[in-house]
């Protein structure tokens, strides 16, 4: 049978406020349909999309998680800074993506609807929209409910449970590495993520009641072509659970 994208994006007054995906199969489309609904609490519009994947490739694990708290954002950044070094990022592009997310990544100093795409190698900004970025899409967990379980359990969040997901798939699509925290001002942890170290969660990565936030990813250049058509067009399910240490 083959397998469905279903995505759900919901705006007030114009700004996105809620978006979520899943990949199921068709006898599961009423019920994912009345759970992604409900997520938003707010909004004047809500676009849900239903697609036909021609193709969906399977991933036996996720990144491993670890997870480091500090007490000041100050300590948490430079541990971010350092966390992006070892996974082969040179110092002054590490520094200027922390300087990016701190500041607002579009070009009006305000978030962006995706990501930065960095070259890993000349820090140049290779994504073709500065105020758009890039999003990573149509990933999903074979069996969503038995992982959330086992992540919340261990008092992961539901937005890990989602980060962790874009975070393999960019790992699987080329990226050498990705730092995270979001714009939301409530959530102030966020991650590096790479090949070499896995998922590394990082608290806090800003101050409550920041508005600022985004993503960096950093690519070698020469890549950009496939990594774009792979974060936004192939689509994977990942079948096992991840590892975790602290
Ligand atoms: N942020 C801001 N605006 C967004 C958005 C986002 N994450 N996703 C969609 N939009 C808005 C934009 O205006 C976009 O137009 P653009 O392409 O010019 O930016 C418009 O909706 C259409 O976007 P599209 O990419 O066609 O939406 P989609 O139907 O493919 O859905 C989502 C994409 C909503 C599923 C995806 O963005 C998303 O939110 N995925 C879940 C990510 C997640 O799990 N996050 C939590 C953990 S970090
Ligand atoms: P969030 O963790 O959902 O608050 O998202 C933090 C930032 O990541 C947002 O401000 C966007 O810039 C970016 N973003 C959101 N969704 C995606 C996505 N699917 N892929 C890449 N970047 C995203």
């Amino acid at each position: 049978m083959p397998l469905l994208s279903v995505r759900m994006r919901a705006s007030l007054g114009g700004k996105h406020v809620s978006g979520a995906e899943r990949i199921v199969s068709r006898d599961r489309l009423e019920e994912t349909v009345s759970e992604l609904i409900r997520r938003p609490r707010e909004f004047d519009e809500m676009v849900i999309t239903v697609e036909t994947l021609m193709e969906v490739e399977t991933l036996d694990r996720p990144l491993p998680v670890r997870s480091h708290t500090f007490t000041t954002v100050a300590e948490a950044r430079e541990f971010a800074l350092g966390t992006l070094v070892e996974s082969g990022v040179p110092e002054r592009l590490a520094r200027e993506a922390i300087r990016l997310l701190e500041k607002g990544p579009s070009p009006s100093g305000g978030v962006m609807r995706g990501a930065v795409v960095m070259d890993v190698e000349t820090g140049r900004r290779l994504e073709p929209d500065r105020e758009r970025g890039v999003r990573t899409v149509r990933i999903d967990w074979e069996d969503r409910e038995k992982i959330r379980e086992e992540m919340v359990k261990r008092g992961f969040t539901d937005r890990t449970v989602d980060a962790l997901l874009i975070a393999t798939k960019n790992v699987i699509c080329g990226a050498v590495a990705e730092i995270c925290w979001s714009d939301d001002p409530d959530y102030t942890t966020g991650y590096v993520a790479s090949p070499k170290l896995g998922y590394v969660r990082i608290s806090p990565l800003k101050e409550r009641g920041d508005p600022l936030g985004g993503r960096v990813y950093f690519i070698k250049g020469g890549d950009l072509e496939r990594f774009l058509e792979c974060v936004e067009r192939r689509a994977f399910i990942v079948r096992g659970s991840p590892s975790f240490s602290s």
